[in-house]
């Protein structure tokens, strides 16, 4: 029986995009593993906090890097990120984290000690990865490309309901402003900001249902497999 062939999917995006929701959905379905990049960079800005290494950034930081090992496990129940063999996977999703991440993913030496890590992670094909510069700098090979976008007012409106979930009633327009501010970081600095790779193919949810948007994505990956070339749409 031949083997199924695997292909890597790089799913790059804004933030609160629901490009986890959609990289956990097709990772479940297809079989693959899913890597978390952000969680990754979420787990370094962490460290820093708790060292409370955060006020002369990047120099504060940077010899701490090779004190910092970080393991993304990957079930389909959901990832686990463990930061030096602590399980860290709901402190990184605390709203101070979400204040200094970007400014600490800026960093050239930060992204270069992550980036070597996913790119080794997906090395034997079958993952589905998002993030901010997959497609273009870390797996720039992965077959599938998928650049999400959605209306800021909804994913203000996704990120709201999100963290009230989890206890957190935060004001909307505080949230707002964050992800505002967070896309801006992300998508002006200097070391691979998030952009679009010419190739990807554009998925706009913001009126798309998880199912819809699921649908979709399979079709795109379907026509991968079946050797059918990526286009700009
Ligand atoms: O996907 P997320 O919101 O958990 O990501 C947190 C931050 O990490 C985001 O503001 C930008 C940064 N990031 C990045 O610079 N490159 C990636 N590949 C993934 C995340």
């Amino acid at each position: 029986m031949a083997v199924p062939k695997k292909i890597n999917i790089a799913i790059d995006g804004y933030s609160a995009c629901g490009k986890s929701t959609l990289a956990q959905a097709l990772a479940r379905h297809l079989k693959y593993k899913y890597i978390d990049s952000g969680a990754m960079y979420r787990a370094v800005t962490l460290y820093a906090i708790r060292h409370k290494i955060t006020g002369d950034l990047p120099a504060s930081l940077l010899p701490h890097l090779d004190h910092i090992q970080i393991d993304c496990v990957w079930s389909e129940s959901g990832n686990k990120i463990y930061l030096n063999g602590e399980d860290v996977t709901a402190a990184i999703r605390m709203p101070e984290i979400q204040d200094l991440v970007s400014p600490v993913s800026t960093i050239p030496q930060v992204r270069r000690f992550l980036s070597r890590q996913q790119k080794q992670m997906a090395i034997h094909k079958g993952v589905v990865m998002d993030g901010r510069d997959i497609g273009t700098v870390v797996l720039p090979d992965a077959e599938l490309k998928i650049f999400m976008t959605a209306d800021l007012e909804i994913r203000t409106e996704r990120r709201f309901k999100e963290l009230l979930l989890k206890g957190l009633n935060l004001d909307k327009e505080v949230i707002k402003q964050n992800l505002l501010e967070r896309d801006h970081i992300d998508s002006t600095r200097s070391d691979s900001p998030l952009k679009k790779a010419p190739e990807a193919r554009v998925l706009d949810n913001s009126f798309l249902n998880e199912k819809q948007q699921f649908e979709l994505a399979l079709s795109w990956v379907e026509e991968t497999l079946a050797g059918k070339p990526n286009f700009e749409n």
